[in-house]
C-alpha cells in the first residue's frame, strides 16, 4: 500500500500542491517520498526515503519548476526502504518517470528480459521494470504515441497496479492506470488531479471521479479522458461530489480504522497470493533445513504462530513450537542452540519482546528468520531471511489485516514445505491452493452477509459481564485471537482455551445465560466439538457459533449464529472464521461507547519489555 498523486494545474508551480497532498497519504506508507516535475520539457526529480517532514527538510519538495508532476509515499514491499528504491522511477534516458501503488508480479521475467536488452535498472523495485518497458516499447515502434506505448506496456504487466507516468515526449501530460490499487481523480477549475484516495486533493476540490480497474486515463490542460485498457474504447464518466469531511475521508467514510482494516482484508489477502516465489522459497529453504522451529512473537501475532504450529505440523510434518515472547529467554534462552531456527512473526517488526528473544537466539547463533508487515524495521534487519505480509500500514491499534495476512504467508510456507516434502497428496494440495486463492472472496462475503447479524449479537450480548471462546485443534488459535480482540477493545474479561479443558475447571463459571463462542469448521473436530457445546449448553450457556454454511447440526444448539462458506479445508479456517469475531468485538465496543480505535492503556508498537 503507497500513495499516488498527479496534478496539472492551470497556474503556478505543482510541486507543494504535490507535497501538501502526499502528506494526507502518508497513512498509506512513509518509507519514503518522492516527486517530479516537468518544466520546459526536462524532468526534475528530489525523492528520498523517510517520513515526508524529514525529506522535505533535507532538500525542500516545493522548490521544483514546472506546473505538471506526480508524486509517491511508499510502503516497502520489494527492496528496502533506501533512497535508490523509491519512486520516482525513471527509463535509462531520463524522459519517462512513474510512481506506482501495488505489486507487478511477473517483474523478474520483465526485468531479465529487459536487462538483456541493455536497459540498467538502479532499484530493487518491482515498479521499475514499467518505465523501462515503455522506454523499449517506443524503442521498437517509434511511430507510436506515448499513450499506446504505455498501453502496450500495459498488457504486459501481471499484478496489480495504480500508475501516473510522465514523459518530456508528451510534456503536458499525465498517464494513469488502474488495475486493483485505487486510483480517483479529482477535478475543478484550477485544474486536474490523480490520487490512490480521495483525502489527498479533498481540501482542494470535492468533485471526484472514480476509475476502475482496466482503465487508463489521460489528464492534460483540457481534462481528463477515460478509456479502457482492453480495446481503448472511450467510457463517458462524470464527476460525483463528495461530502465527506476530510477526516471522514482517510476512513474513507468508515466511522473508525479498525472497520476499515477488517473490510481490507479481501484486497490485502490478494496482495498476500502474490508474493514473490522467490522470498518464499527462499524461507522454506531454511524451515526444510530445521529439525525444530520455535514460533516467537506476542499478543495477535502469536495467535498466527499458535495456528501455524497445526499448519506446519499437519501439511508438513515440521514440530514447531509457539513460544510467547516475552518467556522465550526463560523458557529456551538455555537450551537454544546452533541446530535452532526461530521464526519471529511482529506486525511492527519493533516489538521489544519479540526482539529480545530474536537477539537471544542470535547470541547463542541459531537461525532467524522473520515475518513482518513493516520492511525496514529492525527485525528485517535482524533476520536472516524476512517476509513482508503485504498489508499496508495498519492504524487502529488493534490487528486485524495484519493477522490475517500472517496467517496466509504462513500458510503459503506450510504448503510450500509440504511439497518440497512429499507430504500431502496431489489432490490435498490442489484443493488447498484452490481454496487459499478464493480466501479473498470468501472473507468478502462473510463481511457482505454476515455483518448486520454481527451487529445485533453485539447489541443482544453487550452488558455481558463476561465471554468464553472456545475451540478444538487449529480453532483453538482463532478462539484465542476473538477473545483477545473482545478484551482489548471493548474491555469484557473474556477467557479462551481448547473446548476439551472445559470439563477440567472452567465449566464451573458456567450458569444460565452465560456467552459461550464456539469457533466450528466442519473438521476432524467437528463431532466432538459438538460434545463440548452440548456440556455448555446442559449448564444454561448461551452459544454463539461461528458455523461453516448450513451445518444444521450446530444451528439447532446455537442461540445465534455467524455462518462462514462452505468447504473451508481446516488448515485455513483461521482466516475466514476470525473475520466475524474481529466485527464481534468491533460493534460491541461501539456498543458500550468505547473508541476501537484507541484502546486505553494500549499502544500500537510495543518498544517496551
Ligand atoms: C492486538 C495487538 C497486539 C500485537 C502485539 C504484537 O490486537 O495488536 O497484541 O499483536 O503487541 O505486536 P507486533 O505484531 O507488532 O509484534
Amino acid at each position: 500500500m503507497c500513495g499516488i498523486f498527479g496534478c496539472i494545474l492551470k497556474e503556478g508551480n505543482a510541486a507543494p500542491l504535490i507535497h501538501s497532498s502526499l502528506k494526507r497519504l502518508e497513512y498509506r506508507g512513509y518509507d519514503s517520498v518522492g516527486i517530479a516535475t516537468i518544466s520546459d520539457g526536462k524532468i526534475f526529480m528530489k525523492k528520498d526515503s523517510g517520513k515526508i517532514d524529514e525529506v522535505h527538510k533535507l532538500v525542500n519538495l516545493d522548490d521544483m519548476p514546472g506546473n505538471i508532476g506526480i508524486g509517491h509515499t511508499r510502503w516497502a514491499t520489494h527492496g528496502a526502504p533506501l533512497k535508490i528504491n523509491s519512486h520516482p522511477h525513471m527509463d535509462c534516458k531520463g524522459e519517462i518517470v512513474v510512481v506506482h501503488n501495488g505489486i507487478i508480479e511477473n517483474f523478474m521475467e520483465l526485468r531479465a528480459e529487459l536487462q538483456n536488452l541493455g536497459h540498467i535498472f538502479v532499484s530493487k523495485t518491482d515498479t521499475e521494470v514499467m518505465p523501462h518497458l515503455i522506454e523499449e516499447t517506443l524503442k521498437q515502434n517509434p511511430k507510436l504515441t506515448f499513450v499506446n506505448a504505455v498501453l502496450e506496456s500495459l498488457k504486459r504487466i501481471e499484478g496489480s497496479y495504480a500508475f501516473a507516468i510522465m514523459s518530456t515526449r508528451e510534456p503536458d501530460k499525465i498517464i494513469c492506470a488502474r488495475n486493483e490499487s485505487p486510483l480517483v481523480l479529482g477535478v475543478n477549475g484550477t485544474g486536474v488531479f490523480c490520487a490512490s484516495d480521495i483525502p489527498a486533493f479533498l481540501p482542494i476540490t470535492n468533485k471526484a471521479v472514480m476509475i476502475n480497474n482496466g482503465e487508463i486515463v489521460i489528464l492534460s490542460q483540457q481534462g481528463y479522458e477515460i478509456h479502457k485498457i482492453q480495446d481503448y474504447s472511450t467510457v463517458t464518466r462524470d464527476p460525483v461530489t463528495i461530502e465527506w469531511t476530510s477526516e471522514m475521508a482517510v476512513k474513507q467514510g468508515y466511522p473508525h480504522f479498525m472497520i476499515k482494516e477488517i473490510h481490507e482484508q479481501p484486497e490485502v489477502l490478494r496482495n498476500t497470493l502474490r508474493m514473490q516465489d522467490h522470498y518464499l522459497d527462499l524461507m522454506t529453504t531454511f524451515l526444510d533445513r530445521a529439525d525444530e522451529v520455535y514460533l516467537v512473537a506476542c499478543g495477535t501475532s502469536y495467535h498466527a504462530c499458535l495456528a501455524a504450529s497445526y499448519m506446519f505440523s499437519k501439511l508438513a510434518f515440521l514440530p514447531t513450537y509457539p513460544v510467547y515472547a516475552s518467556e522465550f529467554v526463560e523458557q529456551h534462552g538455555k537450551s537454544v542452540n546452533i541446530e535452532s531456527t526461530l521464526l519471529a512473526v511482529s506486525q511492527s517488526g519493533e516489538t521489544a519482546d519479540t526482539l529480545s528473544a530474536v537477539m537471544c537466539a542470535q547470541q547463542r547463533a541459531a537461525t532467524v528468520l522473520g515475518l513482518t508487515n513493516v520492511i525496514g524495521s529492525t527485525l528485517t534487519r535482524v533476520s536472516r531471511v524476512y517476509i513482508g505480509t503485504q498489508a499496508g500500514p495498519e492504524i487502529g491499534v488493534a490487528a486485524t489485516k495484519t493477522f490475517t495476512s500472517q496467517l496466509s504467508v504462513l500458510a503459503q510456507l506450510a504448503l510450500r514445505l509440504s511439497k518440497k516434502r512429499g507430504k500431502i497428496s496431489q489432490d490435498e494440495m490442489d484443493c488447498l491452493e484452490v481454496n487459499l486463492k478464493k480466501m479473498p472472496e470468501d472473507v468478502e462475503i462473510i463481511i457482505r452477509t454476515q455483518e448486520e447479524k454481527v451487529k445485533q449479537i453485539a447489541h443482544k450480548y453487550k452488558d455481558s459481564k463476561v465471554f468464553f471462546f472456545l475451540g478444538r485443534g487449529i480453532s483453538t488459535a482463532t478462539a484465542f485471537e476473538g477473545r483477545l480482540k473482545l478484551m482489548e477493545i471493548a474491555y469484557i474479561p473474556s477467557i479462551a482455551f481448547p473446548a476439551g479443558e472445559s470439563k477440567h475447571g472452567p465449566i464451573s463459571l458456567i450458569e444460565e445465560g452465560f456467552p459461550v463462542v464456539f469457533v466450528c469448521p466442519r473438521d476432524d473436530c467437528h463431532k466432538t466439538l459438538i460434545g463440548n457445546i452440548m456440556e455448555m449448553k446442559a449448564r444454561g450457556a448461551h452459544i454463539i457459533a461461528v458455523i461453516e454454511e448450513g451445518d444444521d447440526d450446530i444451528k439447532s444448539l446455537a442461540e445465534e449464529y455467524i455462518e462462514v462458506p462452505k468447504g473451508i479445508p481446516s488448515v485455513l479456517s483461521p482466516i475466514p472464521f476470525s473475520v466475524p469475531l474481529q466485527m464481534l468485538a468491533y460493534y460491541i465496543s461501539l456498543e458500550k461507547g468505547n473508541n476501537p480505535d484507541m484502546p486505553r492503556n494500549l499502544a500500537k508498537s510495543v518498544t517496551v519489555k
